[in-house]
């Protein structure tokens, strides 16, 4: 119906305002006046076409085309509508007309331009699901990072996978907690073929075939020292004999059925060597997803109280990157490139979009962003504490990494977001 209706317009009486402009400042000169285009005042005003002409509802009459414009050409012109008069605007609105050959405003004055003119989409697909798990039947709250569990690898898990599932995330990352009985200084439980994660990916992949399991190359879940590498006497990282480590632990990854190993150590040369063992093992048709720029971040806290895995000494900067430094993210680029990376990882993300931008730039391979542990729990925190939106907060920021460039993001939001994409409320 040709109905429209106007809410809480004001007709009342306007203030006219003339103005003139010298420099940006706007001398106002208000008097009293009644605005020209006001004429009535009604509060709601509903224009109905039909009404309005008295036909009642709008009646084919049975013409034929050539017969409706035959009636047009002779100047019998159907009526539509009448143009609705301008809404007021609030009394003492100046008069203002700039002379701007761009509006850039036209673009976005309705929902469906608004949505025909968007430049980045997200879906359900671009998001990876990071999961803890323990060998644990019960499911144990994460204290920092509210939302987040250790889950059961039987049981929880499973559920978890599946409702992820439903709502078209069908990729996830582990993180396992290991008993501290299981860590050693060389990390060995970490190519264990019976450990949590190879068992874990046994059991998904039994149930679900076509989920895409990404896993953590790294030895700090498994170390005594909570390092992700081997600790000399004096505290030096171990390159190579880490890498050495590490490409034991992909592979036994890859035996269990991983789609993706991904390093997140900063050792160099690994993506290289680790590349190498899997195609010796047979395992071309694994993928590596390199955590290419991984800064030495403060943001990662709550993950590593969630595997309690925080080092037991010193801190991360020997491996993991500067957070002031931009352009050595290119050096790992081009490395992890000339190694056999298939996917390139920035970690944090937020607080790093220059570096998804600069390797989106500077790559033509599929670059992952991961909104960390900190990232997720300050969201969550400004929610709870009903500071800020937080469905709203999470979705802008999933969004802004894509729109920074990447394809791929590991988010703890992964279930809560793809919910709300697929219209869910929680
Ligand atoms: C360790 C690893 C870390 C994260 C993923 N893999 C922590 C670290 O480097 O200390 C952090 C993830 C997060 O904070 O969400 N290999």
């Amino acid at each position: 119906m040709a109905s429209m209706t106007i809410n809480s317009v004001n007709f009342g009486t306007a203030k006219a305002v003339k103005f003139e402009y010298v420099g940006l400042r706007v001398h106002q000169n208000i008097t009293s006046v009644r605005h020209h285009s006001v004429k009535f005042a009604p509060r709601s005003l509903t224009v109905n076409a039909a009404e309005a002409h008295g036909y009642g509802p709008v009646k084919k009459m049975g013409k034929s085309d050539e017969e409706c414009e035959a009636a047009v050409v002779a100047g019998i012109v159907p009526e539509a509508p009448p143009v609705p008069p301008i809404p007021a605007a609030p009394a003492g609105t100046p008069l203002a007309t700039l002379p701007l050959s761009k509006r850039p405003r036209r673009n976005r004055r309705s929902p469906a331009l608004r949505a025909a003119f968007q430049e980045t989409s997200i879906s359900p697909a671009n998001l990876v699901y990071p999961l803890f798990i323990h060998e644990g039947e019960e499911d144990t709250p994460i204290g920092a990072m509210p939302g987040c569990y250790r889950l059961g690898w039987r049981h929880g898990l499973v559920e978890e996978v599946g409702k992820a599932r439903d709502v078209g995330v069908n990729s996830i990352v582990l993180f396992p907690k290991v008993p501290d009985a299981l860590k050693t200084s060389t990390g060995d439980e970490a190519y264990n073929d019976n450990g949590l994660v190879p068992r874990t990916i046994r059991l998904l992949k039994d149930k679900y075939p076509d989920l895409v399991i990404y896993t953590d190359v790294a030895l700090d879940p498994y170390s005594s020292d909570g390092h992700d590498g081997i600790v000399r006497e004096d505290g030096v990282i171990m390159n190579d004999e880490t890498v050495h480590q590490l490409c034991k632990q992909a592979v036994s990854q890859a035996r269990a059925g991983a789609d993706v190993v991904s390093p997140s150590d900063m050792m160099d040369g690994r993506v290289g060597a680790i590349r190498a063992a899997l195609d010796a093992e047979g395992f071309q048709h694994v993928s590596i997803m390199s955590y290419t720029a991984k800064y030495a971040s403060s943001f990662y806290g709550p993950f590593r109280e969630a595997l309690d895995s925080n080092p037991r000494f010193g801190d991360k900067k020997t491996y993991q990157m500067n957070p002031a430094n931009y352009r050595e993210a290119l050096i790992e680029t081009r490395e992890d490139e000339a190694e056999g990376a298939d996917i390139l990882l920035v970690k944090p993300g937020l607080p790093y979009l220059d570096i998804i931008r600069l390797l989106r730039d500077n790559s033509s391979l599929p670059v992952a962003a991961y909104q960390v542990s900190g990232e997720y729990s300050m969201i969550k925190a400004g929610g709870v504490l009903k500071m800020i939106d937080e469905e709203r907060v999470m979705m802008e920021s999933l969004m802004c990494l894509r729109r920074a460039g990447a394809d791929i993001i590991l988010t703890y939001f992964a279930l809560q977001a793809a919910r709300c994409m697929c219209g869910e409320k929680r």
